[in-house]
């Protein structure tokens, strides 16, 4: 088997392995790093679980092979907390608007908060839904996600019904 070598960050910290050209960068990051709280659900680009950011910016790892983000910067829902442990202030506000409910969708939901957070554009509660439209959740109704990620902005404005 052709094992190509890669290095890269993961989460601030230097990772390097040989890995088949064909490997996806879910796989990689579940199956090699035991980084499992991203999760792959279609497999196909559609769902989101999968998300991750490299570079800074948001990817489907499941359409990302692992050789490609060779030299990069890969951040998944691990990185996200403090340095003590605890939950950052975008996960905990998760946890207090009850932005989830299986999960399966939270890690990418997180990253793609993320990314959103740090681009520091948001003005209303559509930019949110508008970023996380490519992001898909079966449980919660997307309200409460898009509450967390409000909160976590610190936009005022609130959902009608919930004032
Ligand atoms: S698992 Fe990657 S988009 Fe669904
Ligand atoms: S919390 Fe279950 S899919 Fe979103």
């Amino acid at each position: 088997m052709n094992m190509l070598p890669i290095s890269l960050i993961v989460n601030g910290e230097t990772v390097e392995a040989a890995v088949e050209p064909r490997l996806l960068l879910s796989d990689f990051i579940r199956d090699h790093l035991g980084l499992t709280g991203t999760h792959v659900g279609c497999e196909h680009g559609v769902c989101g679980a999968c998300t991750v950011l490299i570079g800074g910016r948001t990817a489907r790892s499941c359409l990302t092979f692992a050789v490609q983000v060779d030299g990069m910067e890969v951040e998944t829902v691990e990185g996200l907390l403090e340095p003590n442990g605890s939950l950052s202030p975008l996960q905990a506000a998760f946890q207090d608007s009850h932005g989830l409910q299986c999960g399966f969708c939270t890690s990418g939901m997180l990253m793609t908060a993320t990314e959103l957070l740090r681009g520091g554009s948001i003005e209303t509660r559509e930019d949110i839904r508008e970023a996380i439209s490519g992001n898909l959740c079966r449980c919660t109704g997307y309200e409460t996600i898009v509450d967390a990620i409000a909160g976590a902005a610190g936009l005022s404005e609130t959902r009608k019904g919930a004032e």
